[in-house]
């Protein structure tokens, strides 16, 4: 497993690491041969993976604010540009109750589709589908500025 740990000083610094990560992820062509990235952020309330998602759709050019999709579950971003074709999938399981409501939404179609780019808060909830096959983000408060986010690649 490779392991990288960065702390981040500001919510734009997580931003900007985050559009750093996804690039290096989308221009890794090893893994896109079978089935979506997908990428799981853990990390208690406020340590910041919302907004590392908003950096993720800043580098991939997705039209409007992304937010935690609290309400919807889940929220498809088609992708523009030089990633026309592929699709960011933002899902927030804090207010699931089981994991089959992920499962019922099509979870597994998506993570067999490589076009797709799937990223998960709280996968925790989700645990008992968790390929394993993904990246795990872990995020920490360390201040009230500060972020340890360490990046943790299963392959
Ligand atoms: N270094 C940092 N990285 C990320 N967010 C930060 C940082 N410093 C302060 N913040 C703030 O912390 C909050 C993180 O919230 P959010 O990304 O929604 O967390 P989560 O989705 O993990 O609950 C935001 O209000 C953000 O502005
Ligand atoms: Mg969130």
């Amino acid at each position: 497993m490779k392991e990288r740990e960065i702390v981040t000083n500001s919510a734009k610094e997580t931003q900007e690491a985050a559009a750093d990560f996804v690039r290096g992820v989308l221009a890794d062509a090893r893994a896109a041969e079978d089935g979506a990235r997908l990428i799981c952020l853990w990390g208690d309330l406020g340590s910041g993976k919302t907004t590392f998602t908003q950096g993720v759709a800043e580098a991939l050019k997705v039209k409007g604010m992304v937010n935690s999709p609290t309400f919807l579950i889940m929220k498809k971003y088609p992708l523009l540009g030089e990633f026309k074709g592929m699709n960011l999938y933002h899902f927030d399981c804090y207010r699931i109750r089981s994991a089959e409501e992920i499962d019922d939404l099509g979870w597994r179609e998506i993570l067999a589709d490589e076009h797709n780019l799937v990223v998960v808060e709280w996968p925790e909830l989700i645990a008992e589908i968790l390929p394993e096959k993904r990246i795990d983000i872990e995020f920490e408060t360390v201040a009230e500025d500060a972020r340890r986010i360490v990046f943790k690649d299963r392959e």
